[in-house]
């Protein structure tokens, strides 16, 4: 493993090893052990779009592992004035250890990869986002002790975290069920890899989606970069919403999670998320320990 972009990169072990090291991470914050494992380190955070969680929970992790975050605006960066990628790679690839990338375009961020003579991860595309589907999984074998045959369905848009959300979920062993509307549906390449998965199905009723459900996800109707969308997907995901009444199809003790930031009303309701706010923060702490994980595995000098 030479770099996270997407979740088809890591074969089920490797997923594995990532989230047994993120929960020993995660037990030694707790109890103050020092884990100094990328001391000295750099690691540069170009971030072309918004962040809370990623920027935080990526800065927080560098400096709790004895290294150190620079946060990257592309804005800011010769990137955003038309330096070509490929020159911003080899340029970074100088200065600091790795690079995480938050970006539209997943090519941007292969490309970096390709020509970075350090380790890339992928803090989010238009396609993936690997880093908050480990998390999900490290939040989901807590609360289940297990992840191989746990029903998962996502209800709402086949985005980016659908798309690796599926991949993920049915490489660790888990069912996986997509509700999307026609025109929603996940990313053609991840139609292509579920080909080989029996334990994959996508429908159009999200009620069919969580019937007898361990696990049900959900994420914006509009993610970033959709703004000018957003009165038309409000039509189209209409009734793509996790509420209580959906929640009844589930079992009964089904978990939800939802990777934030959420749009009470709209793909969730308020008192689902905040009957489910301990797994859900959960969640969004476990960004922090399983990109430790994957930080220490990737710059880390026994890799
Ligand atoms: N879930 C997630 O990636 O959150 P941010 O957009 O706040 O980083
Ligand atoms: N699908 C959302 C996820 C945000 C973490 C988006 O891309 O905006």
């Amino acid at each position: 493993m030479n770099h996270l972009l997407k979740m088809s990169d890591l074969s089920t072990e490797e997923i594995i090893d990532i989230l047994n090291l993120a929960d020993q991470l995660k037990y030694e914050k707790k109890h103050s052990i020092p884990h100094p494992l990328l001391k000295g380190k750099t690691l540069g955070m170009i971030f072309e779009k918004a962040s809370t969680r990623t920027r935080v929970s990526f800065e927080a992790g560098i400096y709790q592992l004895g290294g150190q975050g620079l946060f990257l605006s592309a804005a800011e960066l010769q990137m955003g004035r038309g330096e070509p990628i490929q020159d911003t790679a080899r340029t970074l690839s100088r200065y600091i250890d790795g690079i995480m990338i938050r970006t539209y375009k997943q090519e941007d961020v292969e490309k970096l990869a390709q020509f970075a003579g350090i380790p890339v991860i992928n803090g989010l595309t238009d396609y993936a986002h690997p880093c908050q589907v480990l998390a999900d999984l490290m939040t989901i074998r807590e609360y289940k002790n297990k992840l191989e045959g746990l029903k998962m369905c996502h209800i709402g848009d086949g985005n980016n975290m659908a798309n690796s959300l599926t991949v993920g979920c049915l490489k660790v062993g888990m069912d996986v069920t997509l509700a999307c509307p026609d025109g929603y549906h996940p990313d053609p390449d991840v139609l292509d890899f579920v080909k080989d998965y029996p334990n994959f199905k996508i429908v159009s009723e999200p009620m069919k989606a969580a019937e007898d459900c361990d696990v049900l996800i959900t994420d914006v109707w509009s993610s970033m970069g959709m703004e000018s969308e957003v009165e038309e997907r409000r039509v189209a995901f209409k009734g793509y919403q996790i509420n209580h009444e959906l929640l009844k199809h589930a079992k009964p003790d089904a978990i939800v999670l939802h990777c934030l930031p959420a749009k009470r009303e709209e793909e969730i309701t308020s008192a689902v998320l905040e009957e489910f706010s301990n797994v859900i923060f959960d969640e969004a702490e476990n960004r922090l320990h399983a990109q430790k994980a994957v930080m220490v595995k990737l710059m880390g000098s026994d890799k």
